[in-house]
């Protein structure tokens, strides 16, 4: 139960975090927050690169783009947080930032959606979240 050499932390029940939804949960020494983009899971450090503001409690947009001046559309699920301090913008899936891309990111983790029963079977030290074997939860891997 470990993506990366890292360690699951159970974060919520699956039906807690609905499509759209985001939530900010403690993951051992670090704080993440948790989105679901149309039923794919994601992870950011609450912690933004520029001056370490609660990125993750920062506004959600969809994604803006443009196929020619003044033709600019925006996505439906919003892809993107906007840090609350600078307005800074990170993509949720890559924690890439808008305005330097290649040097500036937001830490990511890996989120899925996993059973109670995988949960239990495969890595019994888990549970410091209660799980029942019936129900999906979302785990991340700090
Ligand atoms: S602290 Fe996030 S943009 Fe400045």
């Amino acid at each position: 139960m470990n993506t990366r050499g890292r360690r699951a932390h159970v974060v919520c029940r699956a039906d807690e975090l609905g499509p759209g939804q985001r939530l900010i949960a403690a993951c051992g020494a670090v704080e993440v927050g948790v989105f679901n983009l149309g039923g794919e899971y994601f992870a950011l450090l609450n912690r933004c690169p520029h001056k370490s503001a609660p990125l993750c409690k920062g506004v959600q947009r969809g994604y803006l783009t443009a196929d020619e001046p003044r033709q600019i559309s925006i996505s439906a699920s919003k892809e993107v947080i906007g840090c609350p301090w600078h307005g800074w913008e990170f993509e949720i899936r890559t924690g890439r930032s808008y305005f330097n891309p290649h040097r500036v990111r937001a830490r990511s983790y890996d989120a899925a959606r996993v059973s109670g029963q995988e949960i239990a079977e495969e890595d019994p030290s888990v549970p410091t979240f209660r799980v029942q074997r019936e129900d999906d939860y979302i785990v991340v891997y700090v």
